[in-house]
């Protein structure tokens, strides 16, 4: 294994737009026990959908392995994402792995729904903070956003849960879309402030192929600014550069609000992240239309020079900046689904 305080062989980057490789995010499975429309909508991912089989997606041992290259060449954060983590039965084992390599910030997306059973183990691995996917607080509005049968009473149970075992600071994402949940706006608002949970509105991408997205779906970032600061005032941005969230403090101290603007005001120019796809393929861009495969060579027996020479080769010839393109009227091509890529 790769020591992270080793020098780096090869560093990574500059890319062609002069940012630095820092942050990873992994999907570790294609899975999961939601049908949220903007992301897995039950037409295009029931009953008859193929996941990929098992052993075409990297095992933890893969995937610690490959999280070490990354470290050596400067990622400070890694991410595990999906499709649900926590669906995959040896999680405990790859944050273990991670966590052994000394990465400064490991963190987890999760729709929370098996949060309770769970939270404990992942901290003891290692894990450092968890970010839930909450979109609203109303059951109904909940179950239709979900799509499953599980109840909005359980991801509360396992926000709960995460903050019992010490997986903090815990944030929440919230995707807004026009006319399902942005009545429930408020509501979020208000929960979040009163448990020290930091709010992210996430503004409706056109991730992958099958959402259906419309920007008249999208609530921007700046309305939703407009709508809780009439409420609670809150103060000037605090500066992050490198970060995905606009964040603003609520000026009665209450904690943060963030906004997440892909669509209404992009921010590739800082974008330092890369993402590993469930089966091994690195991808540059979450709307990236292909990726290099690193499980094939790693299967092969490359060492981790070999590794760190294909990313590093491959963050220098990148170029991408899909939401600025979108912007400007240019994007093109069959965009991998998101549990896939990693959200
Ligand atoms: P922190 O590490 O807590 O700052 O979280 P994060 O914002 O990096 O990650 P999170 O998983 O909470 O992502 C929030 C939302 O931002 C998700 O919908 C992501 O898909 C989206 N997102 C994350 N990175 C990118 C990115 O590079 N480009 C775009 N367009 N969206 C992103
Ligand atoms: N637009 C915006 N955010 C999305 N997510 C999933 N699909 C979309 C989309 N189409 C969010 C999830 C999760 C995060 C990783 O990405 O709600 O919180
Ligand atoms: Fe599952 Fe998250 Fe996608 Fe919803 S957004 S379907 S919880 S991966
Ligand atoms: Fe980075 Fe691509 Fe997102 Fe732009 S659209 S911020 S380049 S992942």
């Amino acid at each position: 294994m790769t020591a992270v305080s080793a020098l780096p062989a090869v560093a990574a980057g500059p890319d062609l737009l002069g940012r630095s490789l820092r942050d990873v995010r992994i999907s570790v499975t294609d899975r999961c026990n939601f049908r949220c429309p903007y992301c897995m909508p039950k037409a295009r991912f029931g009953p008859g959908h193929r996941f990929l089989p098992r052993a075409e997606a990297l095992d933890a041992r893969e995937i610690v392995r490959l999280a070490g290259v990354f470290a050596s060449l400067g990622v400070t954060k890694i991410r595990l994402t999906g499709g649900e983590p926590l669906l995959r039965p040896d999680l405990v084992e790859i944050v273990e792995g991670i966590a052994l390599l000394g990465v400064p910030d490991i963190a987890l997306t999760t729709n929370g729904a098996l949060l309770r059973r769970q939270a404990v183990r992942l901290r003891n691995a290692g894990l450092h903070r968890v970010t839930v996917s909450l979109d609203s607080l109303d059951p109904a509005v909940f179950s239709a956003m979900s799509d499953s049968r599980v109840e909005v009473s359980e991801v509360l149970d396992g926000i709960a849960a995460a903050r019992e075992a010490g997986l903090e600071p815990i944030k929440l994402n919230c995707v807004m879309q026009r006319g399902v949940n942005e009545d429930g706006l408020l509501d979020l608002v208000d929960f979040a402030r009163r448990e020290g949970l930091g709010l992210r509105c996430i503004e409706y991408m056109d991730v992958g192929s099958t959402n259906g997205w419309r920007k008249a779906d999208v609530v921007s970032g700046e309305e939703i600014l407009e709508r809780v600061s009439a409420v609670y005032p809150l103060l000037e941005e605090d500066l992050d550069p490198g970060a995905v969230a606009r964040t603003y403090r609520f000026a009665d101290g209450a904690g943060d609000l963030g906004v997440i603007t892909s669509v209404s005001r992009p921010f590739c120019g800082d974008c330092t992240r890369a993402r590993l796809g469930v089966d091994g393929k690195l991808y540059t861009c979450l709307f990236a239309t292909s990726g290099i495969d690193l499980r094939e060579p790693l299967r092969a027996g490359a060492d981790d020079n070999a590794l760190r020479r294909m990313v590093a080769d491959r963050w220098k010839r990148r170029d991408d900046r899909y939401s600025e393109l979108r912007g400007l009227g240019i994007a093109a091509g069959e965009r991998i689904e998101m549990s896939y890529i990693g959200g």
